[in-house]
């Protein structure tokens, strides 16, 4: 399974130590985020991972900002983008049980970085449940 990563500033070191744990377990990475401490703006980072879900190019997205909002608020513009921001264990598995969100966000700033590889486990390993959550997320796109 390919994951895109993405990050701001906020979240080099992160993101490299999370990209390290996930190959490790089999998956393959590819960096859409910044790999310098400068400040960068989050849409920079955050549209190009979008448009690789939406396209195919990986299977899910993983994004990275101070408070996880900036990122979550731009991945959610696209229509076939549903990022989730998580910040316990429990989100992380409702956010694909519930919501078959394709994008994890979590915040750099608020969370410990073991906290964000519970999440990330717990996240890609549920299933998303279908059902009568399958008819919320066919009503999310606006006409
Ligand atoms: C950067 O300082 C900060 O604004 C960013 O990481 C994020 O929290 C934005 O939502």
């Amino acid at each position: 399974m390919k994951i895109g990563i993405c990050n701001d500033h906020s979240g080099v070191e992160i993101k490299n130590k999370l990209a390290e744990y996930l190959t490790g377990k089999g998956y393959e990475i590819v960096n859409f985020g910044s790999d310098i401490p400068d400040s960068i703006d989050y849409p920079d980072v955050a549209h190009p991972l979008a448009t690789a879900v939406e396209s195919g190019e990986v299977d899910l997205g993983i994004a990275l900002c101070g408070t996880g909002n900036g990122m979550a608020i731009t991945l959610n513009k696209h229509q076939g983008i549903r990022a989730g921001l998580c910040w316990s264990v429990e989100i992380g598995e409702l956010i694909k049980q519930h919501n078959n969100a394709n994008v994890l966000v979590m915040p750099t700033r608020f969370i410990s970085f073991e906290a964000i590889l519970e999440i990330t486990d717990a996240w890609l390993g549920e299933e998303f449940q279908g059902g009568r959550h399958l008819n919320r997320i066919n009503k999310i796109a606006c006409r």
